[in-house]
């Protein structure tokens, strides 16, 4: 079980407002205990911060507003101490506008070696002042923008398929490839144990850069994008992963490329992790199958039909750093928000006890299920998204490029309460916290959670080590018929029962030892299965269909 840390949001030591290596470091502690195998960490590179670190100005050194070289160090030390794993966030289809290859190019002519690093293009029309396609930015807006030349006058554009200060490189030229190859290495030699790749579907792009009719930020109407798009997909990218296969297994049988490619069908997605390529790809049509039972029971059986095909596991995640947190998304009936738009004061308001206690059963549902799984920083607290957000403090880059049409991803990024008592309830005792922290906070905080044993951290302590305990990582899965009644789920992994109760009644819990239960606070009658809950079962015998 990978869990992800979000820097900035984790915990601030030096009381600058935003989370730095030196805090993770000082609370690893507590992941240990919570029982996870390894960490992710969002990018923590050299970055202007126009994308939160997803723009990178230089791979090989931390930010100073993390810290240093010598502080991620230190965090390597605690974590070997305490056990842990590190995988760290490579960010290859694109970097800073402010990276020295990306001024070279706009220093240098056109045709030039500096330009060829990334994708500059003459526009169309007489006057070149056309883009060159009519692909969109995914925040918005078009995804080239045009330079300026030495002399004054409108010169080339470039590509861009985030925002405008994050230049796609060029994956068609060589020494982007070697660039990487000294980036992966870099890390390994730290002592990584592996690499989350960032939009790991997009680094090759169709050649000619053709026109895209579908949406043109490569998405289709479903939210992934179709077999067609010319920016995903392609086929050359599968070399780059085996050729970085190749690199980490130098380092040993145990480092690992985690995709975070956003394909379809899942059948494609299985091409990401074949036995000489990915380790592991995030399962999100898993994701956005939410609490919709068919989908869900759908997408389980072909993902593992799929990922069984290429031998290997799949990656299961309800809740990341780019998306509402799933206690609130629950927390709707229907559909809640749309991916990267967020919540505000102005929308319809979830129903935030409903959305944790439902979110305390999907999760529960997942961690039953064979395979890996990531959980997202504050999830294991429950934490709702930040909604009330000054539209001044949005900082996702989405917000500005649509003119606050969509909110962006800012809500699920808000620092984490650490301690109740404390000022920012603990994420740091110095300047204000970058995004304001809900008033919730002060319940959700992990000191008082961690004193009672009925809440949602003590919940996730108890499913990771049954999870652990009964290897059910490594299990395998088959539908418990006479539990999928259209209003609930339930599976067998081995000799564990996971049923999911999603029906207004309460369910009768068929005979077996109940190992757990996502509520931890039980009254009345033990063998009902309350609405919105997930429990899981020691269960002799394969029950009746
Ligand atoms: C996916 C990352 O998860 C997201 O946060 C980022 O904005 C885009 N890729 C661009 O790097
Ligand atoms: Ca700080």
């Amino acid at each position: 079980m990978i869990y992800q840390i979000y820097p900035r949001s984790f915990r601030d030591l030096n009381g600058d407002g935003i989370g730095d290596l030196a805090g993770i470091t000082s609370e690893l502690g507590h992941l240990a205990e919570l029982g996870v195998d390894a960490v992710w960490l969002s990018p923590f590179y050299r970055s202007p911060q126009r994308d939160a670190g997803y723009d990178v100005s230089d791979y090989c050194d931390v930010d100073p507003l993390f810290g240093t070289l010598a502080d991620f160090d230190a965090m390597m030390i605690r974590t070997q101490e305490l056990g842990l794993r590190v995988i760290v966030d490579l960010v290859p289809n694109h970097c800073s506008d402010q990276h020295a290859a990306f001024q070279a190019a706009l220093a240098a002519a056109p045709n030039s070696a500096e330009r060829s690093m990334f994708i500059f293009r003459d526009g169309r029309g007489e006057s070149g002042d056309l883009p060159p396609n009519n692909w969109e930015s995914h925040f918005g807006g078009p995804a080239w923008t045009r330079t300026t030349d030495a002399d004054g006058q409108p010169g080339q554009w470039y590509l861009h398929l985030f925002d405008s200060s994050q230049p796609d490189f060029d994956w068609d030229n060589p020494a982007v490839h070697a660039e990487f190859e000294r980036v992966l290495r870099f890390w390994l030699d730290r002592g990584i144990a592996g690499f989350r790749v960032d939009v790991a579907h997009a680094l090759v792009k169709a050649p000619g850069l053709p026109d895209w009719h579908g949406l043109a930020n490569g998405n289709s109407s479903e939210g992934y994008p179709g077999e067609e798009a010319p920016m995903f997909g392609q086929p050359a990218l599968h070399d780059i992963y085996r050729s970085w296969r190749l690199i980490l297994a130098e380092y040993g049988p145990d480092r690992i490329l985690c995709a975070e490619a956003n394909v379809d069908p899942l059948p494609r997605l299985a091409h990401w992790v074949r036995p000489d390529e990915m380790h592991q790809a995030f399962n999100f049509p898993y994701l956005h199958a939410g609490l919709d039972l068919g989908p869900l029971r759908s997408v389980i059986t072909e993902s593992l039909e799929s990922l069984d095909a290429v031998g290997a596991p799949s990656t299961w995640v309800l809740s990341n750093h780019d998306v509402v947190r799933h206690a609130t998304r629950f927390g709707y009936d229907g559909h809640g928000p749309r991916d990267g738009d967020g919540i505000g004061t102005e929308d319809p308001q979830p129903d935030e006890e409903l959305g944790r206690t439902r979110a305390a059963a999907a999760t529960m549902f997942m961690l039953g299920l064979p395979g890996g799984a990531y959980l997202y920083q504050g999830e294991e607290l429950g934490l709702p998204d930040g909604i009330d957000i000054p539209s001044a403090l949005r900082q996702d880059p989405t917000f500005a490029r649509t003119d606050g049409e969509r909110l962006g991803r800012d809500g699920c990024r808000v620092p984490l309460p650490w301690r109740a008592d404390q000022e920012h309830y603990g994420f740091g005792d110095g300047a204000t916290p970058w995004l304001p922290q809900p008033e919730s906070f002060a319940r959700l905080s992990r000191d008082l959670q961690a004193s009672s044993g009925t809440s949602h951290l003590a919940l996730y302590r108890s499913m990771l080590a049954l999870r652990r305990e009964l290897d059910l990582g490594r299990g395998s899965l088959q539908w418990a018929e006479a539990w999928c009644t259209g209003s609930s789920l339930a599976y067998l992994n081995g000799n564990v029962l996971v049923v999911m109760n999603l029906n207004h009644e309460p369910l009768e819990l068929p005979s077996g030892a109940i190992l757990l239960r996502s509520s931890l606070d039980v009254q009345g009658n033990q063998r009902l299965l309350s609405p919105g809950q997930t429990a899981w079962l020691q269960i002799a015998a394969k029950p009746a269909e």
